[in-house]
């Protein structure tokens, strides 16, 4: 039987790529190894949107030139960096096999058979040109409790930092009949959570169905337990959105909304097409509608020309909007974005990683301070899996990691947990024994009354 090893870098629509990619080499016959000496196809789902990342990828490839030498494998290389340098790959590293785009990921089993039988190198990176898009996506055998659902894909912003329009291509909706018979498939496999997935999900427009209208309908599924999205757009966040977050009751209460620098200079640079002042208008309008959503936020530091005082602007948003969590990078110059073109990435290697321990810092005293709120609450928690010390990992409708002591017969399931101890990304927890849970759950709303 033949094995394959799959290596995934980068953002969840990767994840979700990667395991379209597993659902279509398991019919064949291949199985997963995560011995990649021994694997007879070796599979890298790459990442480039910070340069970083891309170093570390080319310099993987590379030493993976011996093991060529030494025995057949095909190597495989699709994703972001593949669908930026195309056939530029086979002159840096002439032992790759395959180099795939990311609208070419149906045709991989065509691929690696064409690689084996004439031997050769493929290169196959074109963006498909229809405005709609459709996805075959088999469903595993078994499904995860948490699952991703591709719902859009590419995107039409052009943030002046970002390479994604040039590696994912322009916006393009799935069909809601397509997402819906996904998720229904999902669920009847037992998954209970999906988290519809798009650069930019809030720009969903298939043939004039909007994205609240795409959530309305997703609510409806029967035996679906919760429904979570990412990323939107601050721009395209508006009322009805926020009518879902009143209305759905399976919407989770947790909004992670990139708002990326908290001075309006920068964001006018960035090409982010809003003010803080809209912004933090439009998470007070949600936080008065549903007090306990939980919000998060991306944020790029030392973005070319950004001064003192305007990374403190960003400083001041966080402790305004009290985010929940944060996740910050440090400004990554991409070739082939406006910001490269137009801009001088002028702020010293030093001094961004000196503004990102500082944002960090400050983060997760933020963090923690929210966190110790909610000490002592009894939360309901989906169990995704065991950690690495042997107590289960599980999510709140708010999003936040909870560990505690239990069986792994019940990952998967749901179970009231009580948060003891808030730490800066997590709780530790404590699980009420089932017939406490029920009661305890049940009480809520009469409480509430
Ligand atoms: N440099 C640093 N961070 C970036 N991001 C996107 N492009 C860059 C870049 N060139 C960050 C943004 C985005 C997240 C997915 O990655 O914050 O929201
Ligand atoms: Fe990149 Fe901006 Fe599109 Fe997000 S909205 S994927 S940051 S171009």
């Amino acid at each position: 039987m033949p094995s394959f090893h799959l290596k995934t870098y980068g953002c969840q629509m990767n994840v979700y790529d990667s395991a379209r990619m597993e659902n279509l080499l398991k019919p064949l016959g291949y199985h997963s190894t995560d011995d990649m000496d021994s694997a007879d196809l070796i599979l890298f789902n790459t990442c480039t949107v910070r340069e970083k990342a891309k170093h570390k990828l080319m310099s993987e490839i590379g030493k993976l030139k011996e093991l060529k030498q030494k025995k057949e494998v095909v190597l495989a290389i699709g994703g972001c960096v593949a669908q930026e340098e195309a056939e530029k790959l086979f002159r840096k590293a002439p032992h790759i096999d395959i180099v795939f785009g990311v609208d070419q990921i149906d045709q991989l089993p065509q691929l690696i058979s064409q690689v084996r039988e004439h031997k050769t190198q493929i290169s196959l990176t074109a963006f498909d040109t229809d405005p709609t898009f459709s996805l075959s996506y088999l469903i595993p055998d078994r499904c995860p409790t948490s699952a991703y659902v591709t719902i859009i894909k590419g995107c039409d912003k052009f943030c002046s930092f970002c390479i994604v329009p040039m590696t994912r291509g322009l916006e393009k909706s799935r069909s809601p009949q397509e997402i819906i018979g996904e998720i229904q498939k999902l669920v009847q496999g037992g998954t209970q959570e999906v988290t519809l997935l798009g650069q930019n999900v809030n720009s969903y427009d298939y043939k004039k169905i909007y994205f609240p209208e795409l959530l309305r309908k997703v609510d409806q599924i029967p035996g679906l337990r919760r429904i979570r999205f990412t990323s939107p757009h601050p721009q395209d966040f508006n009322d009805e959105m926020i009518s879902c977050y009143v209305g759905l009751p399976r919407l989770c209460k947790h909004l992670h909304l990139p708002v990326q620098s908290g001075n309006n200079d920068v964001l006018h640079r960035m090409r982010r097409w809003y003010t803080v002042e809209d912004y933090v208008q439009k998470i007070n309008k949600l936080r008065e509608a549903v007090p306990a959503v939980s919000v998060s936020t991306d944020i790029i530091v030392g973005f070319p020309g950004e001064t003192l005082l305007q990374f403190e602007n960003t400083l001041h948003l966080l402790e305004t909007v009290n985010y929940d969590f944060v996740y910050s990078f440090k400004y990554s110059e991409r070739s082939g974005t406006r910001a490269a073109r137009d801009f001088e990435d002028d702020v010293p290697e030093a001094e961004k990683e000196r503004r990102l321990a500082i944002l960090q810092r400050l983060q997760d005293r933020i963090s923690l301070h929210k966190n110790k709120m909610l000490e002592g609450t009894l939360e309901e928690v989906l169990i995704e899996k065991q950690s690495l010390d042997g107590k289960l990992q599980g999510r709140t409708d708010s999003f936040k990691i909870v560990h505690f002591e239990g069986n792994p017969s019940c990952i998967g399931q749901f179970k009231m947990v009580r948060l003891d101890k808030a730490l800066p990304h997590s709780f530790l927890g404590t699980a009420l024994d089932q017939q406490r849970s029920s009661k305890v759950y049940f009480q809520q709303p009469a409480s509430k009354i």
